[in-house]
């Protein structure tokens, strides 16, 4: 790649983190940017204060939706060390997830190299509370001013941090969900395995009216018969039986996420018995009924590893666990976050470690 454009700004205050950082709600001083186009290709890659952008109102992507984006994290370790977990996962995400939607791919290396100089500058940022991290949402967009339907032919990419605390409300206490089938969220070769705005659009409605009624999220049926679970928006989900462990089959309208994949390959080298097979809310129903449901619980970047106590469907509410954390979700969110923070070894070589380098300030 060309040579990274550093316009840093020196930081005159201090960095202050409220008590609760919750998620997504404050930004650190600087951005990675890139553009593309034709016939130049990804270029200009500059880290520059954050700002807002200015766009014009014709914007592709505002009108039609030609954008993705990632979800993934850096960790000061106890050893004071800055950490990514699994960037490479991410980034090949992004780039299926780009061809997906016809978005020009990014150089793997290209993109770590981002990645690595930015977290390295704003290295400051991350907090080091349990549970809490900095999350990284790299994105690309279409970039031309146009209203025809059609792939753009100029994108930006843009990488923003925000350090973070827990996702949910309930910080990581159990979490209400609600499956229901008035509406969808993706169907089998639609969008659902992109990281692309459009399946969150979907998904806000039935989050909002699940809300209403005390919930923290929808869990998705398929989209077609509306009888297999897929996932729950912001998380894969896992349902912990007395003799397997199922999480559904990735099918094509299921996000393949990076901790769902992690966690499998823990369970695996626990010799626990993990499926990945189609399961349908009446199977699920029917398993309680017989006390063979464990435990319940959803995967994610954002949301780590969070219980279900409370499933319901129509009319059928289930008490996961006496709405407490499972077992197993416990020694899973220990583990992965004890590798994170540089508690355990990383046996797996999960972690990318940040370079600490000096950069001059203009
Ligand atoms: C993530 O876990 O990174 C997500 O993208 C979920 C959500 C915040 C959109």
């Amino acid at each position: 790649m060309k040579q990274i454009i550093f316009n840093i700004k020196e930081r005159t205050e201090k960095i202050q983190f409220p008590d609760n950082l919750g998620f997504g709600k404050i930004f650190t001083d600087h951005v990675f940017e890139m553009d593309y186009t034709e016939n130049k290709g990804w270029h200009n890659p500059v880290i520059k204060p954050l700002s807002n952008l200015q766009m014009h109102p014709a914007t592709m992507f505002i009108h039609y939706g030609q954008a993705i984006f990632e979800g993934l994290k850096a960790y000061k370790t106890v050893n004071g060390e800055v950490v990514m977990f699994r960037p490479d996962q991410h980034i090949q995400r992004l780039n299926i997830s780009a061809r997906r939607i016809c978005i020009p791919e990014v150089d793997n290396d290209v993109l770590l190299t981002a990645l690595n100089e930015l977290i390295n500058i704003e290295r400051d940022w991350i907090p080091t509370n349990q549970g809490e991290s900095l999350y990284i949402r790299p994105f690309i967009y279409g970039n031309d001013p146009f209203l025809g339907v059609n792939p753009a032919n100029s994108y930006k990419l843009i990488i923003l941090l925000s350090p973070v605390g827990a996702y949910y409300p309930e910080g990581f206490k159990p979490v209400k969900i609600l499956a229901q089938d008035d509406y969808v969220r993706a169907v089998r070769k639609g969008l659902g395995e992109c990281k692309t705005p459009a399946n969150y659009a979907a998904s806000l409605l039935a989050g909002k009216k699940a809300m209403k009624q005390g919930y923290t999220q929808v869990l998705w049926l398929d989209g077609v018969t509306q009888r297999y679970i897929e996932e729950v928006g912001t998380m894969n989900i896992f349902i912990n039986m007395k003799d397997e462990i199922v999480t559904p089959k990735l099918n094509g309208s299921i996000l393949p996420g990076i901790t769902r994949k992690t966690v499998i390959h823990l369970l695996k080298e626990w010799d626990m018995n993990i499926v990945e097979r189609e399961i349908t809310i009446d199977e699920v129903i029917e398993k309680y009924d017989s006390g063979d449901v464990l435990g319940v619980f959803g995967t994610g970047t954002a949301a780590v590893i969070s219980s279900v106590g409370w499933l319901t469907f129509k009319d059928k509410e289930m008490v996961i666990n006496n709405g407490e954390a499972g077992e197993l979700a416990i020694k899973l969110f220990d583990e992965i976050t004890s590798i994170q923070y540089g508690i355990k070894e990383d046996a797996h070589n999960w972690l990318f470690t940040i370079e600490k380098k000096e950069v001059s300030v203009s």
